[in-house]
């Protein structure tokens, strides 16, 4: 994988921030939006509860029934692409896109001088895009990657994640089409405008009692962005006591934002095949079966 230079001055670090932050509003400044058809996901949640584990198997779900997927990381740890399924060794296909900048540029017609109406007419999809800056990974199942920050001094991710968000808006879904992001753990991305535009959340938890206030945090936050459907996803559960607990501590104004609850269970077969979560889609385990149930919720829900 390219690394970014880990050993950049600041004054280095901050022109390239200021260049991604440019590139970013250029595009923004340039997306003409047309009615989209297909939808948006967005999976988040604590640490460590099981969202990159649960979009890479909603995208592999949604790619067997014909959708063409794009699974978004936002997470700069880079984890999606192997839960994916793509092994190590073409790690360095993944180009993430603050680390393309130039190549950004010329694509969208960023660049001074460039082809603005290029990209104007070419309104793009799922495809376009993927063919531009993402990979297409194993089952069909495309993948977009944000990047690392560039050094711990720079701290915010501000840039990084103004220009994915603009990439991401950039795609004008159409039938059939339909995106899934990925987050880091916490709150911090609802607090920015990367969660608007999308039309579902899925909210994961685990049983455990700080994922849950994390969970009905979240669920506040979505609902104040405008996102119509939330979904609950309790996951890791051992017992039906575990359930009961996690209604238990969120409160009947959370429960009221959930369009439902979806339980499902700990599995073993995770622990086993991780990262890659494709043997898991044979299983034919009650984890898998609750997860294509949550896949059609999600089709029917749509926008
Ligand atoms: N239902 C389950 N049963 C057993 N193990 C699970 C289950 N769901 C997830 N795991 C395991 O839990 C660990 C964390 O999962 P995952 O990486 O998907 O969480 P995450 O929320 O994306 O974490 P992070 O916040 O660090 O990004 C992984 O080892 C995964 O295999
Ligand atoms: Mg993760």
């Amino acid at each position: 994988m390219q690394s970014v230079g880990v050993q950049q001055s600041m004054p280095d670090a901050r022109a390239r921030q200021k260049k991604i932050l440019d590139t970013a509003h250029k595009i923004q400044q340039n997306t003409r939006k047309g009615t989209e058809k297909g939808f948006r996901i967005i999976i988040t949640g604590k640490g460590g509860v099981g969202k990159t584990t649960i979009t890479a198997l909603l995208a592999h779900l949604f790619a067997e029934k014909g959708f063409t997927t794009l699974a978004v990381d936002e997470d700069p740890q880079m984890n999606l692409p192997f839960a994916v399924g793509m092994p190590y060794e073409e790690s360095d296909r993944i180009v993430p896109l603050t680390q393309n900048l130039d190549y950004v540029e010329e694509k969208t017609g960023a660049r001074p001088g460039g082809g603005w109406g290029l990209m104007l007419t070419l309104n793009p999809d799922v495809s376009d895009v993927v063919e531009r800056f993402g990979v297409r990974g194993p089952g069909g199942v495309n993948i977009l990657v944000m990047g690392t920050v560039v050094q711990a001094a720079t701290g915010c991710l501000c840039p990084e994640n103004t220009l994915l968000e603009s990439v991401i808006r950039y795609i004008n879904l159409r039938e059939g089409e339909v995106i899934l992001m990925d987050t880091p753990a916490g709150v911090e991305h609802f607090g920015r405008s990367i969660a608007k535009g999308f039309h579902q959340a899925v909210l994961v938890t685990d049983p455990s009692f700080n994922a849950v206030q994390v969970a009905g945090h979240l669920a506040h936050l979505a609902r104040e962005l405008g996102i119509p459907h939330i979904h609950l996803v309790i996951n890791r559960v051992r017992s039906e006591d575990e359930v009961k607990k996690v209604r238990q501590i969120l409160d009947g104004r959370s429960m009221g934002l959930f369009a439902g609850i979806h339980v499902l269970p700990y599995d073993e077969g995770l622990v086993r095949c991780e990262p890659d979560v494709r043997p898991l889609l044979r299983s034919g385990s009650l984890f898998i079966e609750r997860l294509r149930t949550l896949q059609k919720t999600l089709v029917r829900f749509g926008k």
